[in-house]
C-alpha cells in the first residue's frame, strides 16, 4: 500500500486516452491512478516495487487432500516465492513505516507443468472491500496536498472508512525479518474436494519462527535493506519456514469482502509447510518477468463471490505489460530516434502465465471500429507509453504518441486476426 499523503502526481505516465476517464473499465482507472504515485519507476510493480524472489519446496499435510483435490495439496513440490516492501518506490528503505504491509507472493509448480498462485499481505483483513472503494481511495490519495488546510480528502475517506483507517493504522509497524511476518489472502476463495464437497476459505500463512515487530528505536537503527539482507542471512544457515493454514468462515461470515476480518476462534485447517531454501540466481530479472496473480487457480480450487480476485486480475496485468515496456528515458536525441526505430515487443503469456516477448510487425492502413475493443485500448496505451518513453519522457506530444500507437495496434490486430 502507498504513502498515504502525497504532494503533487506527476503527469500522466500512460499514453493519453481519447476516452472520458468515467466511461473507462473500472480496472483501467484503477490502474491509471496507482501508476502515477509519486516514488514508482519504470520497469517496477507500482506497488510492492521492492522484492526478492526465493525458491523452496512445498510439503503438504495429511488433512490438506481432504480439503481440496488441487495437485499441490496431494504431493509436495517445488515454489517461488516473491517478499515485498508495499510502497510504490523500489528504493524505500525497509525501515520507513510508509514501506508497509509486507507482501509474499507465493507460486506452487504443480506436477504435471501447471501453476497456481496466493498473493498475500502482512495485514489481516484488506484496506477496502470493493474496486469501487479502492478507485475511491486512490483518487483521496491523489487528490491530498498537504500544503491545503485540513480536513484532507483523504482523512475525509478514512473518516468515513472505520476499517480503512484501522488498517493504516496497523501496517506501520516493521517487522524483525520476513520470516517472523505473517501474511493473509484476505480474499476467500473455495475448495473442492474429490467428493465434490465444497468449502470456502481464506489462507493465512504463518511463520515457524514465530511473529516479531521491531520497536521504533529499534527499527531506527537497521539498515536501509536490512529485510534483503536478513533473508539472505537465514538462508545461509538453513531454510524458513511457514504454515500455511486455510481459515473456514462460520455461518454468516461474509466471503464477499475481504476488509471484513473473520475472528480468530473460526476453525483452520493446516495445509502444509512452505520451506523457503534459497534467492534464486537473478532476482530483478526474474520479478520482472514474473505476474503472481490471485486468479491463477488450479482444478480443485475455486473464486467464489469475492468480486476482487477478478478484478485484481486485470489490474495486474495492465500492471505487468506497463513494467515491461518501462525503460530508462534515452540519453540523447540519438537514442531517443534509435529507439523509436525499434520493433515494439508484443507481450504474450507463457503456459505459467508469465510475460514472453515477440514482435510488433506493423502494416500500412488504418481506420476501423476496433478500437472499441477494451483489450485493445489498453494495448494501445501502453504502444503509446513506448513512444513517449522513446521520445524523452516529454508532455506535449501525447496526441502524435496515442494515434502512432493506435494506427500500429490496429493494422497488426487486423493482420493477425483475418
Ligand atoms: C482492488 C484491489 C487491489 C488492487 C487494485 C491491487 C493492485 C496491485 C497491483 C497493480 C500490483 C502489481 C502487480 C504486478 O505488476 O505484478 C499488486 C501487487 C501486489 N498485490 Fe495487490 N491489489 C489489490 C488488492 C490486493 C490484496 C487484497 C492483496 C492481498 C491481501 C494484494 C497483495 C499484493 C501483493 C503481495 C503484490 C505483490 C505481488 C508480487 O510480488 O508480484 N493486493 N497489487
Amino acid at each position: 500500500m502507498e504513502t498515504l499523503t502525497r504532494n503533487k502526481r506527476s503527469g500522466s505516465a500512460v499514453g493519453a486516452s481519447a476516452e472520458p476517464p468515467a466511461k473507462k473499465d473500472l480496472a483501467q482507472r484503477i490502474f491509471d491512478i496507482m501508476v502515477r504515485a509519486p516514488g514508482n519507476k519504470p520497469g517496477y510493480r507500482p506497488v510492492h516495487a521492492k522484492g526478492l524472489v526465493c525458491q523452496g519446496t512445498f510439503t503438504p499435510s495429511r488433512e490438506a487432500a481432504g480439503l481440496s483435490k488441487a495437485a499441490h495439496f496431494q504431493v509436495p513440490g517445488p515454489v517461488t516465492v516473491r517478499f515485498s516492501d508495499g510502497a510504490p518506490d523500489p528504493s524505500i528503505p525497509d525501515n520507513s513505516p510508509d514501506a508497509s504491509p509486507r507482501g509474499m507472493a507465493i507460486r506452487f509448480h504443480l506436477p504435471g507443468g501447471g501453476i497456481t498462485d496466493i498473493v498475500a499481505i502482512s495485514h489481516h483483513g484488506f484496506i477496502v472491500g470493493t474496486g469501487e472503494e479502492f478507485l475511491a481511495l486512490q483518487e483521496a490519495i491523489a487528490a491530498t496536498d498537504p500544503s491545503k488546510p485540513h480536513p484532507w480528502p483523504i482523512e475525509a475517506f478514512l473518516g468515513t472508512h472505520p476499517r480503512a483507517l484501522k488498517f493504516v493504522q496497523e501496517i506501520r509497524v516493521i517487522p524483525e525479518s520476513f520470516a517472523t511476518e505473517a501474511f493473509f489472502s484476505n480474499d476467500s476463495f473455495v475448495f473442492v474436494s474429490k467428493n465434490g464437497a465444497r468449502q470456502a476459505g481464506r489462507y493465512q500463512i504463518v511463520p515457524v519462527a514465530g511473529r516479531r515487530d521491531l520497536s521504533d528505536a529499534e527499527a531506527k537503527t537497521k539498515p536501509a535493506d536490512f529485510l534483503v539482507q536478513d533473508l539472505k542471512t537465514r538462508l545461509a544457515t538453513g531454510p524458513i519456514q511457514f504454515r500455511l493454514l486455510a481459515q473456514l468462515p462460520n455461518a454468516g461470515d461474509a466471503t464477499n469482502d475481504p476488509s471484513l476480518v473473520w475472528p480468530d476462534d473460526r476453525k483452520a485447517i493446516e495445509v502444509g509447510t512452505i520451506s523457503i531454501t534459497s534467492v534464486v540466481a537473478d532476482s530483478a530479472g526474474t520479478e520482472r518477468n514474473m505476474v503472481y496473480d490471485p486468479t491463477h487457480l488450479t482444478d480443485g480450487i475455486e473464486l467464489c463471490d469475492d468480486p476482487l480476485p477478478a478484478l485484481r486480475a486485470k489490474v495486474y496485468s495492465l500492471s505487468a505489460s506497463y513494467r515491461q515496456q518501462g525503460q530508462q528515458a534515452p540519453a540523447s536525441k540519438a537514442e531517443a530516434s534509435k529507439r523509436s526505430n525499434e520493433p515494439m515487443k508484443r507481450l504474450t503469456r507463457t503456459e505459467t502465465g508469465d510475460l514472453k516477448e515477440g514482435t510488433w510487425e506493423p502494416a500500412s492502413d488504418t481506420g476501423s471500429n476496433l478500437t472499441d475493443r477494451p483489450d485493445l485500448r489498453a494495448e494501445i496505451e501502453v504502444r503509446a507509453y513506448h513512444h513517449w518513453r522513446a521520445d524523452g519522457g516529454r508532455h506535449g506530444n501525447a496526441l502524435n504518441h496515442w494515434l502512432q500507437a493506435e494506427r500500429e495496434i490496429m493494422n497488426y490486430t487486423r493482420t493477425n486476426e483475418a
